[in-house]
């Protein structure tokens, strides 16, 4: 109940006519939903939790690690592993049981000298933020005047670590980023399907029941030596991608876990925000505006209300929500013609209709925390 704290409600409809005649036609043809969330969420709602947010202490995952090592004078690292979509948890899956996973573990960077920890939520810019800082483990050929600013990447198993981000966690300032829950879905299951044999992934029509799916489908081919996945892609990777984002930005009682959360939605904007605020501690390091390196890179939800960013942009599907899908089948959404990024709505209408209900439920906590 305490948890929502500081949050900037938005209208959640943008005017514009068209805009809004769309919204009632797709109202009208699916109000006989039970009304679970008190509005319609699309793919144009922006989060309502965002910006600066009260911390309350350390993010879940973290707190999750440093519970298993307290108390232990030689912590072995793979007790890390317990919680990391364990072999027990992944059996069950196999088993037709849909248990939550023990472990909440999100990837988290941080700069001792910056004063700065990134909770790392995938599919929701954590590349571009990483192409800004850097990241220590990995540095490119030009990246030697930026190593000051790289980010150190939190080993699981690594109990000096998980204590020492347990001690500095509300000194230092902590922020994460966060996209609007439909359409990460959707980017999400694009890039998790990259990993798998056409032949073994599930249409969209089948993943948004439970995303879950794909490290299922990884999972059984791996014991059975078969190849359907990317070794990359183990099954751990594939549950990993489909986590919701509100582990990474919670504490273990579900309060605000950071001190700021940007929108992929509204990226240059956010991010110029987070610098603005990191800039502005006593004391800091000054973070100058990003170079050019940002500039080409590709965020790929700039859709905005009354703007087509699909623009010169490969093929354009014209053909409006249900025609468009009707037309293509239930050839899996990785292989359909990219989407005009404006009408993401169309993976959740028509035939694909029951996805709205099913993926707003698969990931609830993050449509509780950030757009209601
Ligand atoms: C754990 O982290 C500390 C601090 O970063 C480092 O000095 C140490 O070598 C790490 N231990 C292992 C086993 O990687
Ligand atoms: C493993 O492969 C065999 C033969 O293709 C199949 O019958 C069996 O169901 C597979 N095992 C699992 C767990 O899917």
């Amino acid at each position: 109940m305490a948890s929502r704290v500081h949050r900037k409600r938005r209208p959640l409809l943008p005017s514009g006519s068209l805009f809004l005649l769309a919204a009632a036609v797709w109202y009208l043809g699916h109000s006989f939903w039970p009304h679970r969330t008190p509005a319609r969420l699309d793919a144009y709602t922006q989060l309502s939790l965002h910006g600066r947010v009260t911390k309350h202490g350390p993010v879940v995952g973290l707190a999750q690690l440093s519970a298993l090592f307290t108390g232990i004078d030689n912590p072995d690292p793979n007790m890390a592993s317990a919680l990391y979509y364990p072999g027990d948890w992944r059996q069950q899956r196999l088993a037709g049981k849909r248990p939550p996973p023990p472990g909440r573990l999100c990837a988290i960077m941080w700069n001792d000298a910056l004063k700065v920890i990134f909770v790392k939520n995938v599919k929701a810019a954590g590349s571009t933020l990483v192409t800004y800082f850097k990241d220590c483990a990995v540095m490119g050929p030009n990246d030697g005047p930026f190593e000051w600013r790289c980010l150190r990447t939190l080993n699981f198993g690594n109990a000096t670590q998980v204590e020492h981000l347990m001690r500095v966690w509300d000194d230092y300032f902590v922020f994460s980023f966060g996209r609007n829950v439909l359409v990460r879905s959707l980017s999400q299951f694009r890039y998790l399907a990259h990993f798998m044999q056409p032949s073994c992934t599930p249409a969209w029509d089948d993943y948004c029941r439970d995303p879950y799916v794909l490290g299922d489908i990884c999972e059984v081919h791996a014991q059975n030596g078969s190849s359907c996945c990317d070794p990359l892609a183990t099954s751990v990777h594939q549950y990993l991608h489909a986590m919701p984002q509100a582990p990474c930005m919670v504490t273990e009682a579900g309060q605000p876990a950071v001190d700021f959360i940007g929108r992929v939605e509204s990226f240059t904007e956010d991010f110029a925000e987070l610098l603005k605020q990191l800039n502005a501690r006593p004391g800091a390091v000054h973070l100058p505006p990003p170079g050019e390196e940002m500039a080409t890179i590709n965020i790929n939800n700039k859709c905005q209300q009354g703007s087509s960013s699909s623009k010169g942009k490969g093929r354009k599907d014209k053909g409006g929500g249900g025609r468009a899908g009707k037309a293509r089948g239930r050839r899996p959404l990785h292989e359909l013609p990219a989407s005009d990024p404006c009408n993401q709505m169309e993976f959740y209408s028509n035939e694909h209709a029951h996805c709205y209900q099913h993926i707003l439920s698969f990931y609830d906590e993050d449509v509780r925390l950030l757009m209601l």
